[in-house]
């Protein structure tokens, strides 16, 4: 799948503009919430080269790992635990600029320097979160958060 995303652009904003069609036209005949995500955390991945990219659905009040691209990852996250559990809670997009200094960080990767974690709504209720980890430190900034959010939008 990878092979076949062309995603041009210099910088962050040009391939979120260059990719956000693609994500739209890779979704729009698939109902399926799980082959969704699978391809969604794909596309992001291989555009950006993040270190982790994947998704947590909730699942009786828990954040429960589902599709994603990277490393071993912690399969179950309490609300309220975590960068993710935190985004969940609070119901509002998350952005760390250095994990480790963030309260309660959960290292799924001693790799992992800065994290966003975006939640996803469905009738006004947090049904799962996007979240992304990258090796560098203050990697996330506005620009992801809208384009994240927009494709969180779009796929659900
Ligand atoms: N760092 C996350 C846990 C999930 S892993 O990064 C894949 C957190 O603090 O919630």
């Amino acid at each position: 799948m990878s092979e076949s995303i062309f995603v041009k652009g210099d910088t962050k904003q040009e391939k979120y503009e260059n990719l956000f069609p693609q994500v739209l036209s890779v979704v729009k005949n698939e109902q399926d919430m799980f082959a969704n995500m699978a391809n969604v955390a794909s596309m992001l991945h291989f555009t950006f080269d993040f270190l982790w990219t994947g998704f947590y659905r909730v699942v009786e009040n828990d954040l429960v790992l589902t599709s994603f691209q990277g490393s071993l990852a912690c399969t179950r996250i309490k609300k309220g635990r975590g960068v993710c559990g935190t985004a969940f809670e609070r119901e509002t997009t998350m952005i760390v600029a250095d994990v480790n200094k963030f309260e309660g960080h959960i290292a799924c990767s001693s790799l992992s320097k800065s994290e966003i974690v975006v939640p996803i709504f469905k009738d006004n209720k947090v049904i799962a979160v996007l979240d992304i980890d990258s090796e560098e430190l203050n990697t996330f900034d506005e620009t992801d958060k809208l384009w994240l959010e927009k494709i969180c939008k779009a796929i659900f």
